[in-house]
């Protein structure tokens, strides 16, 4: 159950924010919580959640370790400051900063060898969708983000399926749609990987998951968690996704 921040609260709004959803989440059992805030509340947020079983993530990263990039943050460097997960090829990279897949392949292998659990993000725009490509998108993108990953790299995925058309949308996918697109994903990981790796990988949906959306998606079979935006921002809003 991961929560991306995008670029929202500062380090802060961070420790409010923390301070509310912490004892909210406290008893909760058999779910992985992950809270992806902005580089500069990275800090805060590690610190905050030490001792709770809350885990941090980066929402991009340099598939360099250091070197003379300006603006950019290494996998070594998300893995120093204390965290353990980083969002890789967002629809929102994709979109406004040039990421290809090419990039989310490097990006991947990066964040591994560093440590760190990447959530690899897919999905199709609407326009794709509604010209029938939503298979044909997801597995370009599945062979060109993860192909050549070997296999016991590959174990360390984990993949968000975002449809673009449903993020920050109010546009939900049914949880169907959601459950089709994820089993499409498996089968590529059987494919490539074998079933236990397919059985084993860890796929979110993602895209205007709220409170009220979220039981019906996360009783779906092969939804194994959410990637969740806007409603991650509101501490009361995220607990109750988490447990549902
Ligand atoms: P949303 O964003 O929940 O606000 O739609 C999801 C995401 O971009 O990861």
């Amino acid at each position: 159950m991961a929560g991306n921040w995008k670029m929202f609260k500062t380090a802060q709004q961070t420790r409010e924010y923390l301070r509310e959803f912490l004892p909210l989440v406290e008893t909760v059992e058999g779910r992985e919580i992950v809270i992806c805030p902005p580089y500069p509340s990275l800090p805060a947020a590690v610190e905050m959640t030490a001792p709770s079983k809350v885990g941090v993530g980066g929402q991009n990263l340099h598939w360099v370790a250091e070197g003379a990039y300006t603006g950019e943050v290494s996998a070594q460097m998300l893995a120093a400051a204390g965290c353990r997960w980083v969002i890789i090829g967002h629809s929102e990279r994709r979109q406004y900063f040039g990421e290809t897949d090419e990039n989310v392949r490097k990006k991947t292998e990066a964040a591994i060898e560093a440590g760190l659990t990447p959530i690899v993000c897919v999905g199709e725009t609407l326009d794709q969708r509604e010209a029938g490509l939503t298979e044909e998108v997801l597995l370009t993108q599945f062979a060109g983000g993860m192909k050549g990953l070997n296999p016991d790299h590959f174990a360390r995925v984990t993949v968000a399926y975002e449809p673009v058309w449903a993020i920050g949308t109010g546009k939900t996918a049914t949880p169907e749609m959601a459950e089709e697109a994820h089993r499409i994903i498996r089968r590529q990981a059987e494919l490539h990987y074998g079933g236990a790796a397919a059985a084993g990988l860890r796929i979110l949906y993602g895209g205007s998951v709220k409170p009220g959306n979220a039981p019906a998606l996360m009783a779906k079979a092969d939804i194994d968690g959410v990637l969740v935006g806007g409603a991650s921002l509101d501490a009361k809003d995220f607990a109750q996704i988490v447990k549902a």
